[in-house]
């Protein structure tokens, strides 16, 4: 796997996922691009302003879930996969993409943006990291920093949004990645955008393996 370290490829997740070896993964994120969310609130006529989300490589949920069996594959025992999800599959469940994984959802993080979004009813201010764990489950010694709060208030500046307009906060992803994995562990992200887990796996002095189709 040399060949993939350590770089932003520019290739399709799932074929940089097939080039992995089984059970090599020490800490997986996961950051689908949802259409979904968009056309549950109605926009028809989403303007100049979000164009630039419109112009990114929408993931069918056939898509998805084909990303989270490969993931389950390439993921060490009771290792962790940090999924981002919106708020409509917060609420009707992901139960069909854990079919035939390992895959346990075993916490919850809100990420409080710190400032309003879109939205017809409410405006947007969060989002929503699931916590999964690779069976067998264990608490113990797989988690190393004991006050992470499970609501996560840090906003992002505006040359991150510049970069992508879907961008992570950086300071979950570093204590994220600090709590779960060691120096030189390897960490994923097969759908990098901006490729902000990246900038955080260096500052920690990990090892990335990361595409994104289009960025
Ligand atoms: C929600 S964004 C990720 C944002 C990222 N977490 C960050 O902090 O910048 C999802 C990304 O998935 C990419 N994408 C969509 N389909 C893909 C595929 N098949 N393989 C790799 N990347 C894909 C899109 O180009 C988009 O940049």
């Amino acid at each position: 796997m040399k060949h993939l370290i350590n770089k932003k490829l520019k290739i399709d997740g799932l074929d940089l996922l097939k080039q992995i070896q089984d059970n090599s993964i020490d800490l997986a994120f996961f950051d689908p691009q949802y259409r979904g969310v968009l056309d549950k609130m109605k926009y028809g006529n989403e303007g100049e302003r979000q164009k630039g989300r419109f112009r990114l490589i929408q993931m069918e949920e056939s898509k998805i879930k084909a990303f989270i069996l490969e993931i389950d594959r390439v993921l060490k025992n009771s290792h962790y996969l940090m999924l981002w999800i919106d708020k409509f599959h917060l609420c009707e469940g992901i139960y069909p993409w854990l079919l035939d994984t390992k895959l346990q959802i075993v916490d919850l993080i809100i990420w409080d943006k710190g400032k309003m979004g879109m939205g017809y009813r409410t405006r947007k201010q969060s989002e929503y990291l699931l916590i999964l764990q690779k069976k067998p489950l264990r608490a113990k010694g797989t988690w190393k920093i004991r006050n992470i709060r499970d609501i996560w208030s840090e906003k992002i500046s505006p040359q991150e949004l510049k970069l992508h307009p879907h961008s992570k906060p950086k300071g979950l992803q570093k204590a994220l990645i600090e709590s779960c994995t060691d120096i030189n562990d390897i960490v994923l992200d097969p759908a990098a955008g901006s490729f902000s887990v990246f900038d955080c796996v260096k500052e920690k002095n990990r090892i990335f393996i990361g595409s994104d189709k289009r960025y």
